[in-house]
């Protein structure tokens, strides 16, 4: 069998609020995306996943939809989104969607109609629920992105709570309701039909909800809902959504969003081959930068989604703190890169990584985001002039500091810089079917630092990451054994030249057989 593309892909999230604007709103659009594919290609990205460019009120920036098939006017047209498409696939790089079936708007038509009576034919497309005698809300379920907040609201018109884990904005679907997975099947259906390449899917391990509404364990509490559980319905659910993708010829993807920080329940949603084809695995996004925790974090995901599909890897999206500031430096941010990069599994980038971005620091008079993830949304600045490539010198959020220095253009000019690193590590990637699909196996390594092998057929690669801004010398560990060349150095020391005795602070290499 043929490894589906997906398998050795580097994926490319992009915020389409942020990426890049072409009517100078301030507010990035879908024909600014296109104009910068040529940025993607030189890259060498396989696929652009695009968050939510749907009609929406934006409580939540997009992923609150009041109509799953059109292009929201401030991000353009259906035309536009074709348009992209056909460039996008002209360059060969994939296009997945976003696509949110945990919740719709409140303001979408099918919610509106639900809510417009207890007969609506529609009513049971949400989840509602009676109200108590106590006239508190039907369990102690908490919202997510918001503290604290009941993930229940009172419909005062109709006299019944309705659902919603995020903002009240966002009311649940119902799942369990087969007009509701007809509906939005034919979503999934509407997009392949316009040649999407796949999905990634938003928190689907939610969707499935448990029918008598159970409490969580108050000792958990404020952990939101949608965090903390999963209902097995779920399953089904998404075996459901395989069979729509598998109408389709070339290997549709889906990558599901499944929040749960435990690997074992993440694996679970691979379904032995009948469930997600990519799971997202949050637990090595939130793990501190030392050798020791990723080792740990690189084990599990041997032991748990290998023996269930292919593991996927990312360090950084729209929804938490970028890791070049969570992990401090630059230079670490360099090293992450090949640890990203050199890891066996489908990788995701977020835009503005290969720049190096920082998060944003946002004045309190420019807050918008009710969850506090403004800073990692901040614009992307393409060029050094005033508007940075905008048309605007003030978008819709603050840039993201050094914009004068730190922008696409600058560091395009600049070999030495984190942009070219990332384009050489692709293009090793590329080149290396070891990197690409390759086994995987940890090595010995000296305090501090972590190595492994990548092997496939006769094609190897060995990569070291030295996790501690201090010289580590390589001695006489397995990680230095045998003869290699430094094919790619996170920060460009002694590439084409024998592998050192010792590796630099926050040095990171992938190496060649010699
Ligand atoms: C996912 C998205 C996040 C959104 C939430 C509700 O977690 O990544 O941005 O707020 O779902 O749709």
């Amino acid at each position: 069998m043929q490894t589906p593309w997906w398998q050795t892909a580097v994926v490319y999230q992009i915020y389409p609020r942020s990426f890049a604007d072409t009517d100078a709103d301030g507010i990035g659009d879908l024909a600014g995306i296109r104009g910068r594919l040529d940025h993607l290609a030189w890259l060498g990205v396989d696929a652009i996943w695009l968050s939510p460019f749907y009609r929406s009120p934006m409580a939540d920036f997009g992923y609150d939809v009041s109509d799953y098939c059109d292009v929201d006017p401030l991000f353009g047209t259906l035309a536009d989104f074709d348009a992209l498409v056909a460039e996008a696939h002209a360059r060969d790089i994939k296009v997945i969607v976003d696509w949110v079936p945990n919740h719709t708007s409140d303001q979408h038509p099918w919610f509106q109609e639900a809510r417009s009576s207890r007969d609506s034919p529609k009513r049971d497309w949400y989840v509602w629920r009676e109200p108590t005698p106590d006239g508190k809300p039907p369990n102690n379920w908490v919202q997510t992105w918001t503290d604290d907040q009941p993930t229940w609201t009172l419909d005062e018109a109709t006299g019944q709570w309705y659902l919603h884990l995020f903002l009240p904005e966002q009311p649940d679907l119902n799942w369990r309701n087969p007009e509701v997975v007809a509906a939005m099947h034919d979503v999934l259906r509407f997009w392949l039909d316009r040649g999407v390449d796949g999905f990634r899917m938003d928190v689907l391990h939610a969707l499935g909800k448990d029918p008598d509404l159970v409490d969580d364990d108050p000792a958990l509490l404020p952990i939101p809902h949608s965090a903390l559980n999963h209902h097995e319905s779920t399953y089904e659910i998404v075996r459901g959504l395989r069979g729509v993708l598998e109408e389709y010829p070339g290997d549709r993807m889906m990558v599901g969003e499944v929040f749960l920080l435990d690997t074992a329940m993440v694996a679970s949603y691979y379904d032995g081959g009948q469930g997600l084809h990519l799971a997202f695995n949050f637990p090595p996004l939130f793990t501190r930068w030392e050798a020791g925790r990723w080792r740990h974090q690189i084990e599990e995901v041997a032991r748990e989604i290998e023996p269930q599909g292919w593991p996927s890897w990312v360090l950084s999206n729209h929804d938490q703190v970028r890791h070049r500031t969570r992990y401090g430096t630059e230079p670490r941010a360099r090293a992450a890169a090949v640890l990203l990069l050199g890891l066996k599994g489908t990788a995701f980038l977020y835009a503005g990584e290969e720049l190096g971005l920082e998060d944003a620091v946002i004045p309190e008079d420019r807050v918008v985001d009710p969850g506090g993830r403004d800073g990692c949304r901040a614009p992307i600045p393409w060029t050094g002039d005033a508007d940075h490539g905008w048309g605007v010198e003030d978008p819709w959020l603050p840039w993201p500091p050094e914009p004068e220095v730190r922008n696409a253009e600058a560091l395009r000019a600049d070999d030495a810089s984190i942009l070219h690193l990332y384009r050489r590590l692709l293009a090793e990637r590329k080149a290396a079917p070891s990197l690409a699909l390759g086994d995987q196996t940890l090595l010995d390594a000296p305090a501090g630092v972590l190595a492994w092998d990548r092997t496939s057929g006769g094609d190897r690669r060995r990569i070291l990451v030295n996790f501690t801004d201090l010289p580590v010398d390589l001695g006489a560990s397995a990680a230095a054994g045998g003869t290699w060349t430094v094919a790619v150095a996170s920060d460009g020391v002694g590439e084409g030249e024998p592998l050192a005795a010792t590796l630099g602070p926050d040095q990171a290499v992938v190496l060649r057989p010699a």
